[in-house]
């Protein structure tokens, strides 16, 4: 079979999904014409022409405006339940989906509709797909600590639904120990922990080691900044903590996909797993990702078949689960 069959039809699980960065232009007219939203761009093709980033920045720019045509629990379910059928045909058999409550909070949505859809979609998966997808809710770390902590307690109530709490957005002057506190919250509550650190971000390196030495988180999101500090890589390496890389991400927000790093630190024996970050908007979804790798690193099969074991090993599944798969 040829590389991008064999790399398609790999089980494996995606630990490394922004569910709001699964819009893709035709289901974001449907939606705005459900919800009676005059859109600025009239095509598919206009739509794309503003997908010009060159860094986190302007990516996020971009990514935040759009999620106006999502307000009703039914366009959560739908965006999430698209999501889902293509990670299937992409060798998905387990999910670990971040969401964004305060992009949506922050503009008077209620937090049951972001939820409840999602769930919705969720147990779908499940039932229809045999698909185990779980959720993630992400802090966005230009708003406050209080706005998190607030996110937090609001999320309480749906606590079951949820697997664990992340970090992401403007990584610029918000480093992981702005936080700690809700993040120490978090983890007395039961949920997993995992932090972006954002490629190339102005002292990434810091923040690399400030959550695996300081926060201690479970999975670092990203992360591939790692390899400037060759202890980190040892310590990370000893703990077992996974890496969420996502190689056709990093192409548009850096130029490169970093290929050298991910690869460098998944033949140092690091839980290096690969995932499509926000697919709609840099062009490929999970199976695509390893193709894209795979073609450009020149990694041979059983490579793959590692990054897929790596997968289901950085997850959050109970152990018997996972060893279903492995
Ligand atoms: N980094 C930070 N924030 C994000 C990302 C990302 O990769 N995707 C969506 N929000
Ligand atoms: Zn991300």
């Amino acid at each position: 079979t040829d590389l991008a069959s064999f790399a398609y039809g790999l089980p494996k699980a995606e630990l490394h999904l922004h569910l709001e960065g699964t819009l893709e232009p035709e289901l974001k007219f449907a939606l705005a014409a459900r919800n009676g939203i005059d859109l600025a761009e009239k095509t598919v093709e206009d739509v794309k022409a503003t997908y010009n980033f060159t860094d986190l920045t302007s990516f996020l720019a971009v990514y935040y405006p759009a999620m106006q045509v999502l307000q009703t629990a039914d366009d959560f379910h739908d965006l999430a339940w698209a999501y889902l059928q293509k990670a299937h045909s992409q060798g998905v058999v387990h999910v670990e989906m971040f969401f964004d409550p305060q992009a949506h909070t922050s503009r008077g949505v209620p937090f049951a509709n972001v939820i409840g859809g999602y769930r919705r979609a969720a147990v779908r998966a499940q039932d229809e797909l045999g698909i185990s997808a779980e959720l993630i809710l992400c802090f966005l770390r230009d708003f406050s600590a209080e706005y998190a902590m607030a996110t937090l307690m609001e999320a309480l109530p749906y606590k079951a639904w949820i697997v664990g709490v992340g970090l992401d957005s403007d990584e610029r002057g918000n480093p992981p120990e702005k936080f700690a506190a809700v993040f120490a919250r978090a983890r007395s509550e039961g949920f997993f922990l995992t932090m972006h650190c954002d490629i190339d971000q102005v002292g990434s390196i810091d923040n690399i080691r400030t959550v695996l030495t300081e926060i201690d988180v479970d999975r670092i999101d990203h992360g591939t900044n790692i390899v400037e500090d060759p202890e980190l890589v040892a310590l990370a390496i000893e703990k077992g903590m996974g890496f969420t890389c996502c190689p056709v991400s990093n192409s548009f927000v850096t130029e490169q996909m970093k290929s050298e790093e991910i690869v460098g630190l998944l033949r140092q024996g690091a839980r290096v797993t690969l995932n499509s970050d926000d697919p709609a908007y840099f062009g490929g979804y999970v199976a695509d990702n390893y193709v894209a790798l795979a073609e450009q690193a020149g990694l041979a099969r059983d490579e793959l078949v590692q990054l897929a074991i790596n997968s289901f090993e950085a997850s959050w599944l109970t152990p018997s689960r996972r060893a279903a798969y492995i």
